[in-house]
């Protein structure tokens, strides 16, 4: 397995554990186990930054402008697939900040905002674990038979960046740090916050 592909499945791995703390909060507003007053906006705002200045910062560029760009030179084979999840990538960025909206308005204690949130919250959650079965399944999979020593190498390069030890506070542990953060105020079973009833 390449360097980039260990890094990339590492920050899958981590973006999963985001996403489960978001489906976690849909299931307890969907229940009623959690209010608009008890939300943990703390909580939701790392979350938010851990998405944009990661997900949509360094990982999903570094897709669109390293590995995809490789497997198009190489193959039509992902053509569709890849012109899908550029176009998920660029969605994402949306989906977010309407998230953000909505959060802020359900902070603002605005009425029926609970309800915007768990749908745009569905809608971030399902879109995202979709985007990240197409490349674990079927990018990753192609890449790793298409791609060559020499094309691997600008890939590597351009993934390890987030791993660079030279800069002091490296981006990985940066967002591990990020990511901790977020796990331990996450409410029970993910981590030992919580304000539900
Ligand atoms: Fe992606
Ligand atoms: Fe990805």
């Amino acid at each position: 397995m390449t360097k980039a592909i260990n890094i990339m499945k590492r920050e899958h791995l981590s973006l999963n554990t985001v996403l489960h703390v978001l489906n976690q909060l849909v299931l307890d507003l969907e229940a009623g186990r959690l209010t608009a007053d008890d939300v943990d906006y703390e909580l939701f705002e790392k979350i938010m930054n851990y998405i944009e200045e990661f997900l949509d910062t360094m990982h999903h560029p570094k897709e669109d402008q390293y590995l995809f760009p490789a497997l198009l030179k190489k193959t039509s084979e992902s053509n569709d697939v890849i012109m899908q999840l550029q176009e998920q990538h660029q969605k994402g960025v949306e989906h977010r900040k309407k998230l953000e909206i909505h959060f802020q308005a359900m902070k603002d204690k605005h009425p029926g905002q609970v309800e915007k949130v768990i749908d745009a919250l569905k809608d971030y959650l399902q879109a995202h674990r979709e985007h990240m079965k197409l490349e674990d399944n079927v990018i990753i999979p192609l890449a790793e038979r298409v791609l060559t020593p020499e094309d691997w190498a600008p890939i590597d390069e351009a993934f390890n960046q987030n791993e660079d030890p030279v800069f002091g506070d490296t981006p990985k542990n940066k967002f591990r740090k990020l990511l901790s953060d977020i796990t331990f105020l996450a409410p029970a079973p993910i981590g030992l916050g919580g304000r539900r009833k």
